[in-house]
C-alpha cells in the first residue's frame, strides 16, 4: 500500500551539514509550536538522506544530528517522565510489516497470537498524571526522558476528565489533538484576534497546548493509547494493570471515562495472525478520510505483557511495536491563482491553481477553496505557501497559509465584484455566493447535463444545438426540449428532416427514463447520480420526494441533517421546473419500486432474495459480453437493481470486484485484501435477469 519514500541525496560534508542544520530547525520549529517549515514528508526525506549520509561517512557525523533522536533533540523540558516516552519505528507496506513481526517472533522464539492493532493519531503525545483519581499534571513528551507542563490545559481537553471513575493513582499516555470542527473554531478564534489561522489541525494542537497568555480558549481531544501506574508502585491494583494485555489496559482506561478510539470506527482491535493485522490496516487506512480527526499510520503492538516485557525496548522504540505509516494526506504547496467560476446551479465557486504537489497517490494541481467567507477566515493571500489536505477520494483542499513562510511578496486574493459567467450581480447573502440569476445564468450548463449520457440520455443533442435553441429563445430550461415542434426544430439552422425526426425520437425516449435519472436532471445540489438513485429507490415517485421535509428526506442513506434542507429548498426552487416535465408527460416513478423496509425489519421482510444483496461490488477495467455496452454509471444502475451497493474504490468492505480487460490496481488491491474477483461474463450470470 505504502512504499519506503525516497530520500533526500547529500553529495558531501557541506551538503550533510546544511541538511542537518535544516532538519534541527525544522524540528524545533515543529515541536516549539508546530510552525514547520517542511511537511512531514519532506522531513522524513531530508532525515532518511541524514542517515544513509553517516553510514557512508561515520566519521563526519556532527552531534547536532537529529537521527536516533527522540524529536529529532529539538526539545527538552523540566518535568521528568517516571518510564521514557519513546518513539515508534516504522513499517511502509506488508512486507515490511512481515519482516518486522518474523523479527519479532524470531526474538521471542515463538509465533505471537495476539497483536493489537490500533490507529497512529497524529496528534502530540502526552502523559497525564492521575493521583487518587484526580487528574494532577499533564506533560508534554519532551525529548522523550523529560517533559514541559502544560497542566493549565486541564479542563481545556475533551476525553480527559479531571476525575477518574476510580480513585486510581495512574499516569494515562495517549494523544492530543483537534477534531475537524475544533480547528476550525480555533481558526476562527485567531483570525479574529490577530487575522491569521494555523496550518492544520496538529500544529493548532501544539500552539493551543503551549499557548498560556492567549484572550481566547481553543478545545482540544484527547485519545488514550496507554496507561502505566508508577514503577515504584507494588500495590495489587498497580500489579495487576501491569500484567493486563494492552486491549484489556485500554478496556479499563474507556472504563474510567478517558476517551480512547473504542468508540470510533477504527477502534483497536485483537488479531490472531498477521493476514488480519493487514486486514485491519486496510481498513484503518480506508477509513482515514471519513474520519474527523487526523491519523498517519497504524500502530501494531505485541498484546500480551509477557511479548512485551521479552521483546524489550531498542534506546530509542518499543521492539513490541512499530508503526505501519499511511502516506502523507497533507503537502505545502505555493497558491498560484485563484479562479473563479459559475456552476450549474449559479454557485460561484473559487478554485486554488497550485504548484503541483504529490498527494496521496496523485498530482494536485487544484484545490476547492469552498466560498469567499471561507478564504477570508482563512486569511489567505496569492503567493502564499499552504497546506494542502487530499486523502483518498476526497476533493484536494487548501487547509490554510504557512503564515511564517510568507516574504512579503503575497498579494491579496481578489474577490469578484460580478458574477465571472455572466456579468449579472452576485448574491452574496449566504456563505456560499450565487448569481442573481441563479439557474439561469448557466441554463446551458444545466441543459447539456440533464441531456447527459447518464441522465436523460438524450442522443444528437450537442451542445452548439442547445445554444443555438437558447439563442432562439426556443427553450429557457430542459423541461422546454420536450414541447419543441417539428416545425420550431427544421427552422433551426443546419437542421435537415432526418436530424429533426431523430431528435424527436430521442425527445420521447428521454421521457420514458426511470425517475432516478430525471431526479438527476433536476441537478438538485448536493446530488449526483447515485444520490439520486437512492432518493428515488427510497420515495418512489417525484411526488413523494415533493411531499418529504428535511427530516423524511434524511432517511436517504448519505443524507444528513445539513444536506437534507437544501434538498428540500432545492426542490422548492425546481418546482416549476418539474410541473413543466409533468405536463410533458416525462415519468416521475421508479419501475419495480417497492416500498423501504422499515428499521429493524430483518433480511427475510426482502431484498434478500436479490443476487447482490447486501454485498458492495465495484467494477473496474473494460467491460464485455453482455454488459458491453454499458456505461459506468449503467453497470452501477445494475448492480443496484440486483440488490447491491455500487462502489468506485476497493477496501476490505468490498464485497465483490468486476475485473474486466485492463484492470489495474484496483485488481491488484482486492486480490491482496482477498476480495472476490469475477469476469464480465461471470458477473452477467449472476445478474443475468436484471441486465
Ligand atoms: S504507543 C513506546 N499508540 O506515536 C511508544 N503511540 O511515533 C508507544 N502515537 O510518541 C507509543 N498513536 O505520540 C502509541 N495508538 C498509539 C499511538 C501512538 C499515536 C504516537 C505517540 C508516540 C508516537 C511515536
Amino acid at each position: 500500500m505504502t512504499e519506503t519514500p525516497p530520500i533526500t541525496a547529500l553529495s558531501d560534508d557541506t551538503a550533510y551539514a546544511e541538511a542537518v542544520q535544516l532538519a534541527v530547525d525544522a524540528a524545533a520549529a515543529y515541536y516549539a509550536d508546530g510552525t514547520s517549515t517542511l511537511d512531514d514528508d519532506a522531513y522524513d526525506r531530508l532525515v532518511r538522506g541524514i542517515q544513509a549520509y553517516e553510514q557512508a561517512h561515520p566519521e563526519s557525523v556532527l552531534p547536532s544530528s537529529p537521527t536516533g533522536k527522540v524529536a529529532g533533540g529539538a526539545v527538552t523540558g523540566d518535568v521528568p517522565h517516571t518510564v521514557p516516552m519513546l518513539s515508534l519505528d516504522n513499517v511502509f507496506g506488508p512486507e515490511q510489516l512481515a519482516d518486522w513481526a518474523a523479527g519479532l517472533e524470531r526474538r521471542l522464539g515463538r509465533p505471537v497470537t495476539a497483536w493489537s492493532v490500533e490507529p497512529k493519531l497524529d496528534g502530540l503525545a502526552i502523559s497525564a498524571r492521575y493521583r487518587n483519581g484526580r487528574l494532577a499534571q499533564l506533560v508534554t513528551r519532551g525529548d522523550g526522558t523529560a517533559g514541559e507542563d502544560v497542566s493549565h490545559a486541564i479542563g481545556t481537553i475533551v476525553g480527559l476528565p479531571e476525575r477518574l471513575a476510580e480513585p486510581f493513582t495512574v499516569e494515562l499516555r495517549g494523544e492530543v489533538m483537534m477534531t475537524a470542527s475544533q480547528f476550525e473554531d480555533a481558526c476562527a478564534k485567531r483570525q479574529a484576534h490577530d487575522g491569521t489561522t494555523f496550518a492544520n489541525p496538529r500544529s493548532a494542537a501544539a500552539g493551543t497546548l503551549r499557548a498560556q497568555d492567549r484572550p481566547y480558549v481553543c478545545e482540544l481531544t484527547f485519545f488514550g493509547y496507554g496507561a502505566l501506574p508508577h514503577p515504584d508502585d507494588a500495590s495489587e491494583p498497580a500489579v495487576r494493570l501491569r500484567e493486563l494485555p494492552h486491549s484489556e489496559i485500554m478496556h479499563w482506561v474507556t472504563a474510567q471515562g478517558v476517551q480512547t478510539t473504542a468508540a470510533t470506527p477504527v477502534a483497536g482491535i485483537v488479531a490472531d495472525t498477521l493476514d488480519r493485522v493487514q486486514e485491519r490496516v486496510n481498513e484503518i487506512a480506508a477509513a482515514r478520510a471519513t474520519l474527523p480527526f487526523g491519523i498517519d499510520g497504524i500502530v501494531i503492538k505485541c498484546d500480551l505483557a509477557a511479548d512485551q516485557a521479552q521483546a524489550g525496548f531498542s534506546s530509542r522504540a518499543p521492539r513490541w511495536a512499530t508503526a505501519y505509516k499511511l502516506p502523507a494526506t497533507e503537502k505545502i504547496t505555493k497558491l498560484l491563482a485563484v479562479e473563479w467560476n459559475t456552476g450549474r446551479t449559479g454557485i460561484i465557486a473559487p478554485r486554488a491553481v497550485l504548484e503541483p504537489v504529490e498527494l496521496d497517490g496523485s498530482t494536485v494541481t487544484y484545490a476547492t477553496l469552498h466560498n469567499p467567507a471561507d478564504i477570508a477566515r482563512r486569511g489567505l493571500m496569492l503567493g502564499d505557501s499552504v497546506t494542502v489536505y487530499k486523502a483518498g477520494d476526497v476533493i484536494p483542499r487548501v487547509e490554510a497559509p504557512v503564515v511564517h513562510l510568507r516574504t512579503g511578496a503575497e498579494q491579496p486574493i481578489e474577490i469578484p465584484a460580478a458574477c465571472p459567467s455572466c456579468g449579472d450581480a452576485i448574491d452574496s447573502s449566504q456563505e456560499r455566493w450565487r448569481c442573481v440569476r441563479g439557474r439561469q445564468c448557466r441554463a446551458i450548463a444545466s441543459i447539456v447535463y440533464a441531456a447527459g449520457r447518464d441522465q436523460l440520455d438524450i442522443e444528437g443533442l450537442a451542445e452548439n444545438r442547445i445554444k443555438q435553441m437558447l439563442d432562439a429563445g426556443l427553450i429557457a430550461d430542459f423541461a422546454d426540449l420536450f414541447f419543441l415542434t417539428r416545425e420550431q426544430l427544421l427552422d433551426l439552422e443546419r437542421m435537415g428532416e432526418t436530424s429533426t425526426d431523430n431528435l424527436l425520437a430521442a425527445f420521447e425516449r428521454a421521457k420514458g427514463q426511470p425517475l432516478s435519472r430525471v431526479f438527476c436532471a433536476l441537478g438538485v445540489r448536493g446530488t449526483g447520480r447515485s444520490m439520486s438513485r437512492r432518493i428515488a429507490r427510497h420515495f418512489g415517485s417525484m411526488d413523494a420526494i415533493r411531499l418529504a421535509d428535511a427530516e423524511a428526506i434524511q432517511a436517504v442513506e448519505g443524507i444528513g441533517p445539513e444536506k437534507a434542507p437544501v434538498v428540500v429548498a432545492e426542490l422548492v426552487e425546481l418546482a416549476a421546473l418539474i410541473d413543466k416535465l409533468v405536463k410533458a408527460g416525462v415519468t416521475m416513478t421508479e419501475p419495480g419500486w417497492t416500498p423501504p423496509a422499515e428499521p429493524g425489519a430483518t433480511e427475510a421482510d426482502g431484498g434478500s432474495e436479490l443476487p447482490l444483496a447486501g454485498m458492495s461490488v465495484v467494477v473496474t477495467g473494460a467491460m464485455s459480453g453482455a454488459l458491453e455496452a454499458l456505461s459506468r454509471n449503467q453497470m452501477n444502475e445494475l448492480i443496484e437493481r440486483a440488490g447491491g451497493k455500487a462502489s468506485s474504490s476497493v477496501s476490505a468492505k468490498t464485497s465483490l470486484l468486476v475485473a474486466g480487460e485492463k484492470a489495474g490496481s484496483k485488481r491488484a488491491k482486492a486480490e491482496s485484501l482477498g476480495v472476490r474477483v469475477v469476469t464480465p461474463e461471470e458477473f452477467a450470470g449472476l445478474v443475468g435477469p436484471f441486465i
